[in-house]
């Protein structure tokens, strides 16, 4: 599924069961040569609020957070990861650039999970009813009330400055955060945070397609022709059982079946989606035989000219991907899917983060990843009616086009999409990582700065600095340091704006 893909939502803890990957958002686990670096880091219970937003419902629940003072010295700053659309990892607390500067600045390191996400259960269940009380105004709340209470429980000193830290959605909130409570957090770092709120997120598969045809125009050429192949094929039932062989189908396709359809172009179309967002990135959660899929591999299987059409390469691919993920099969009927998506109970597959993330872009986000028109790479069969629907069809009938939209709108009125006025921000993107185009890469605010870093993938800077690093990644992780360097050391009085007090009796 492309869903959030579930590769995504990381790493070792999962059974890639499928091919899950919508919406393709989310960090890893940080690379570490050294996995029990991380065995002392106990989870810890935070009694949070069900609803900040309404003063006299009472009702709380356990969030879990994560906590290293290995690095801490007396008057340190507070790092705070903020966590988002999946489990969080302990290995953060020991690994990542984060680390690094927390060893360097003396900082108390905290990981919050989010709410609804990993063990942090607000309610019995995920029902439809139950999932109103996830949104992200929420989590931000949650981030302000724990930052509240949990200064008087460990007694860091008022003085003392908290920076925020996240990657994908958590980027986002990192941003959100350091506008909505700018009285907690001192600064952020926001990295690969989409914050522009879109229903038909069609620039993601144009992100994709430039890193392709950076690598090799052909590859292009050949993944389009395959798509124009494929799309043919389809018309005629006499085709289906090809299709099925070739590309591995679990259930025979019945190409009556318009969403099945629509699913398998969509999950083939991922397959080269997921490869590019995290292309060569140091993630910890992948296999030797995933990290050696390369958006250039991929492309060379394309282009690979001992094959005889341009839909065997795109064959070649999906088993490819079938076997870095150990699957046996395509698992691509909608009927699946949803039946996954409808489940709400806490030990379902899809509450790895699927069924959650899924109703956030839903109620408030979108980030549709489409492709509508015959003469794009990956063709017509998953326009934007098809994400809407199937929103009605995982959390039911109002949860229609009319709701999304509105809801949508909602976000970037809050939030204030691209022209966020706040300062002390540093917003981290990569040129290969297709979230970047609902991000902020330029910024005239001043003590704010946005950093793109050509040729990397999603949250690269984040994670453990690697020898096979880009050149520009590396002067990107120095010059995040030097932010933060000079936001810890000087002092508020020199900061850029004037103010005046005039007292009239
Ligand atoms: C919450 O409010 C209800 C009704 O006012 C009260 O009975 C209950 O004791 C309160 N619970 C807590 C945990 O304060
Ligand atoms: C809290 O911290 C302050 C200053 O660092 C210290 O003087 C005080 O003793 C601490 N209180 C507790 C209960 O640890
Ligand atoms: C696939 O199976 C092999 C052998 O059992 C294992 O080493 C590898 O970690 C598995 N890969 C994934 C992605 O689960
Ligand atoms: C939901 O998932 C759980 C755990 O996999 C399973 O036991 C249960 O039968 C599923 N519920 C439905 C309604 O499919
Ligand atoms: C980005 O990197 C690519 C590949 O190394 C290079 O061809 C391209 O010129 C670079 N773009 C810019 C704007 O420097």
């Amino acid at each position: 599924m492309r869903f959030i893909t579930f590769t995504f939502l990381c790493c070792v803890w999962l059974n890639v069961a499928t091919q899950s990957r919508r919406f393709l958002i989310g960090l890893g686990e940080p690379n570490s040569p050294d996995i029990n670096n991380a065995k002392h880091i106990t989870d810890e219970w935070f009694e949070q609020k069900l609803d900040h937003f309404n003063p006299i419902d009472n009702r709380t629940w356990k969030q879990r957070y994560q906590i290293n003072t290995e690095y801490y010295k007396e008057g340190g700053p507070i790092f705070l990861m903020i966590g988002g659309e999946g489990e969080i990892s302990a290995l953060w607390m020991t690994n990542g650039a984060w680390i690094n500067y927390a060893k360097e600045f003396n900082a108390l390191c905290i990981q919050l999970e989010h709410r609804f996400y990993g063990k942090s259960h607000p309610t019995d269940d995920m029902s439809s009813e139950n999932l109103v009380y996830l949104s992200s105004e929420q989590a931000l709340a949650d981030i302000a009330q724990f930052i509240v209470d949990i200064k008087i429980q460990l007694n860091i000193s008022a003085s003392s400055k908290w920076i925020a830290f996240g990657g994908s959605y958590p980027g986002s909130l990192a941003a959100w955060l350091r506008m909505k409570y700018p009285h907690l957090v001192h600064a952020a770092v926001s990295s690969s945070g989409p914050l522009l709120a879109k229903l038909d997120f069609y620039e993601y598969f144009k992100v994709v397609e430039d890193a392709l045809f950076g690598y090799k125009p052909e590859c292009v050429t050949q993944i389009k022709n395959a798509n124009q192949m494929l799309s043919k094929l389809v018309t005629s039932d006499k085709n289906t059982n090809y299709i099925n062989k070739k590309f591995k189908l679990c259930d025979p396709l019945d190409i009556s079946k318009k969403k099945d359809v629509s699913n398998l172009f969509e999950t083939l179309a991922g397959n080269f989606a997921e490869v590019v967002q995290y292309n060569k990135d140091n993630r910890l959660s992948v296999t030797t035989e995933r990290r050696k899929l390369t958006l250039e591999t991929l492309c060379d299987i394309m282009i690979d000219e001992s094959r005889h059409s341009p839909l065997d390469g795109y064959a070649a691919v999906n088993s490819k991907f079938l076997s870095v993920n150990n699957l046996s099969c395509t698992d691509y009927t909608y009927d699946n899917f949803i039946r996954n998506y409808r489940n709400v109970s806490w030990n379902s597959e899809s509450a790895a983060g699927g069924r959650q993330w899924t109703y956030q872009t839903c109620t408030e986000f979108g980030f549709y990843q489409t492709s509508n028109q015959e003469e794009h790479v990956f063709g017509n069969k998953f326009p934007i009616d098809f994400f809407i629907d199937m929103c009605s069809d995982i959390y039911g009938k109002k949860y229609n086009a009319e709701l999304l939209s509105k809801g949508i709108k909602r976000t970037n009125m809050m939030y204030g999409e691209l022209n966020i006025k706040e300062n002390r921000v540093i917003y981290v993107h990569g040129s290969v990582d297709p979230w970047h185009a609902l991000g902020i890469t330029e910024t005239k605010i001043p003590n704010t700065a946005a950093i793109y870093i050509n040729g990397t993938a999603h949250c690269a800077n984040m994670y453990p600095p690697a020898s096979t690093d880009l050149p520009q990644l590396t002067k990107a992780r120095i010059t995040i340091r030097a932010f933060l360097n000079e936001w810890l050391t000087t002092s508020d009085s020199l900061e850029i704006y004037e103010s005046d007090n005039i007292h009239f009796y």
